[in-house]
């Protein structure tokens, strides 16, 4: 599991049965509470700084190796804020999922929720997808849309929007980890 952030998402994996015990690790590539959460369930917890590193390409060769090494067989990306470079995807093909705060291909990027309030979008929502090599695209496996309310703020928004999250992730990646969701001749398959 990469995050960079609040951890919220890898919470509500970590309360569902059947998924906690199949996380092995936790990267972050900056100190987050998402860290912290792993560590209070018992789950290890790694930094791998952007910084320490002297381009994408090595940095991704050094998270892909955390990862390999957990002996973690698909990765699940919630709000890690850095972009991987090829190799990754290369390394975990058809094993990466992420989750996203629009409904792709709107809004790829890290201000989804502010430039769907910014266009005057009346729906935007959350998509779960498998990754490839650009940002925020690949086969798409759930959609849910929310609705956007006329005073809504950047911050209202994304708290409507990581509600549906919370539900929507666990019961995508329940369905990964059990092996009834993968990607054939790049068509998502469910079983
Ligand atoms: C989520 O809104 C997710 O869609 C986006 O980053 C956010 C991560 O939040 N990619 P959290 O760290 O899981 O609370």
């Amino acid at each position: 599991m990469l995050a960079s952030g609040s951890g919220t998402n890898l919470q509500a994996l970590l309360d569902t049965p059947g998924i906690r015990e199949r996380i092995v690790i936790v990267v972050s590539d900056r100190p987050a509470a998402a860290l912290d959460r792993a560590e209070q369930a018992g789950i290890p917890a790694a930094m791998v700084a952007y910084r320490d590193f002297p381009d994408r390409a090595t940095f991704t060769e050094a998270v892909a190796d955390v990862v390999e090494q957990s002996g973690a067989k698909g990765v699940v990306l919630a709000g890690f804020m850095r972009v991987l470079a090829p190799s990754f995807i290369e390394r975990f093909p058809n094993r990466i999922l992420n989750i996203h705060p629009s409904l792709l291909p709107a809004f790829p990027g890290h201000r989804a929720v502010e430039e769907a309030l910014e266009q005057g979008v009346e729906v935007t929502g959350v998509t779960v997808h498998f990754v490839d090599e650009e940002v925020d695209h690949g086969p798409i496996v759930a959609q849910q849309a929310v609705r956007v309310e006329p005073d809504d703020t950047a911050l209202s928004l994304h708290g409507r929007i990581q509600a549906i999250e919370h539900v929507l992730y666990p019961q995508v990646v329940k369905a990964f980890v059990d092996g009834r969701l993968s990607i054939e001749d790049g068509e998502v398959v469910r079983r």
